[in-house]
């Protein structure tokens, strides 16, 4: 993902690229089937980021927004539907593995998603989700971080936040899903440049975040590469068999 050059304030991203043309509207009445035997499905693949890791596999890219599908397209990926993950357009049992990177937190309504990722996968298929997480920090971690949320002017929350933090097993569980995995890890990101910062902050999906707020938190981002080796990221990530 990444922000466009300007990003006015009360603007989602979507509202800046010209799609006339470039994207299916609708889903087409028969979807891809992405076939038995290593085949992946990037469940809100934004721009598909992970679609370098993922080729030489049957992959299919789904998400909401025309303007990462765009992008996700631009960088070879494919094929890419524009449909709500609560709703997939994938056959019952259709792929071995469903990967989820950084946005298990936002889809609503989070049962209804896990659903769907349940139903598409066979028995024995994985799910695979990488979430933001509060830890593990360490150190002056807070502080860094407490500069940032000061920065960008507020917290930094996600719709499914409370759902994520409750024990995960009766939700998995309600999708046909068993936990297999979950563990948390602490990553730093370093940022050599404007174009780092501006992939960081994107990251984060503040949709509507205003440009001064932006411009604030680019700055501190700058203060902390010359300071400090970097910014804390804790990350979690959950693994899922379907029953
Ligand atoms: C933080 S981005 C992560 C994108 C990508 N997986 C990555 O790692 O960069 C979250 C993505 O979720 C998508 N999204 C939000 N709600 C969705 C939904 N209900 N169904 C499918 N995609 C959704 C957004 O359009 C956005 O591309």
């Amino acid at each position: 993902m990444r922000f466009p050059a300007q990003y006015p304030a009360g603007k989602r991203r979507d509202d800046h690229h010209d799609l006339a043309g470039r994207l299916p509207r609708r889903v087409p009445p028969r979807p891809p089937r992405c076939h038995r035997g290593g085949g992946v499905l990037d469940l809100a693949c934004g721009s598909a980021p992970l679609w370098p890791a993922l080729r030489g596999r049957p992959y299919v890219g789904v998400d909401t927004s025309p303007a990462e599908l765009a992008l996700a397209r631009d960088r070879g990926a494919g094929p890419l539907l524009l449909s709500d993950a609560a709703a997939l357009p994938l056959a019952t049992g259709s792929v071995d593995t469903v990967v989820c990177a950084m946005a298990l937190q936002i889809m609503t309504p989070l049962p209804g998603v896990l659903a769907e990722a349940g139903r598409v996968l066979p028995p024995g298929g994985r799910l695979v989700a990488l979430v933001p997480d509060r830890g593990p920090l360490r150190g002056a971690d807070p502080l860094w971080l407490a500069g940032l949320l000061a920065a960008l002017g507020r917290t930094i929350g996600y719709p499914n936040d409370t759902a994520l933090r409750r024990p995960l097993p009766r939700l998995l569980d309600a999708a046909g899903l068993r936990l297999a995995d979950d563990r948390r890890c602490r990553f730093v990101y370093r940022t050599a440049g404007p174009a780092d910062a501006d992939l960081f902050l994107s990251s984060l999906y503040l949709p509507g975040l205003p440009v001064r707020r932006l411009r604030a938190a680019r700055r501190w981002l700058r203060t902390v590469a010359r300071v400090h080796a970097g910014l804390p990221v804790p990350l979690r990530r959950i693994t899922a068999v379907r029953r």
